[in-house]
């Protein structure tokens, strides 16, 4: 097991860990490994668009040195759990709309202190900014039609200078017709008509067809 260029993000081969801050509790059915009496839980790919994102060449350092995180579409907390324990220092912010959700993403902050979730919705930043205040490193994953618009308000509202910012876009969720490379071409313009620098692109496969990541920076 050997760390990554991701801080608090082992891998053996192609399987990706992070420290289980609750040794003995998973969050799903995700395995478990013990590598010198410390406990990890798997961070399955097929599960967390991010896993998969780190496993198709995301850049290096995404979140190192974070203090603070925005996760917007927490949903149960699979994918904020493993970003949490990867950066035991630092607050992550969970943003999830949906109150049944919200009921496990809720149960899980009570064992894991520096996932914070919020009962709120991300189209309203304005809402959550006062409390969140600013971020280094902020994640999207919500399947709206209006995904890159949220997307380029948020990090407008919340992103802190030098942090970077990831939108997992769902291209079935802005168009059941139109050819993913146009969704994704129109997604690209819209966040640069936003000014945000879009530092990198991936697609997802084979992990998720329906998706592709964009990384921008402050
Ligand atoms: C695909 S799921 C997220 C999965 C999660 N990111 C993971 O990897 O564990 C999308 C979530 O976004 C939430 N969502 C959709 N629109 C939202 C909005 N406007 N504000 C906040 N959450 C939203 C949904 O309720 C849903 O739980």
């Amino acid at each position: 097991m050997e760390p990554t260029d991701q801080a608090g993000v082992w891998r053996d081969g192609r399987t990706l860990y992070t420290r289980n801050a609750v040794p003995g509790r998973t969050v799903g059915d995700e395995a478990v490994r013990r590598s010198d009496g410390v406990e990890y839980r798997v961070w399955d790919p097929f599960h967390s668009k991010l896993a998969a994102y780190l496993l198709r060449g995301a850049p290096p350092r995404l979140w190192n040195g974070a203090r603070s995180i925005l996760y917007l579409g927490g949903a149960h907390g699979t994918t904020a759990s493993h970003l949490a324990e990867a950066v035991p220092d630092a607050l992550v912010f969970v943003v999830e709309k949906s109150p049944v959700a919200f009921a496990p993403l809720l149960a899980l902050s009570r064992e894991r202190p520096n996932l914070v979730p919020m009962l709120a919705d991300a189209q309203l930043p304005e809402r959550y900014a006062a409390d969140v205040g600013l971020v280094d490193f902020l994640y999207q994953d919500i399947a709206q039609r209006q995904q890159a618009a949220i997307f380029a308000e948020n990090v407008r509202t919340l992103l802190a200078d030098g942090g970077r910012a990831v939108l997992m876009l769902k291209v079935r969720s802005v168009s059941q017709r139109r050819p993913a490379t146009e969704v994704v071409r129109a997604a690209r313009a819209e966040l640069e008509r936003a000014d945000l620098r879009i530092v990198h692109e991936a697609n997802l496969l084979p992990f998720s067809r329906e998706h592709a990541a964009l990384t921008v920076r402050a």
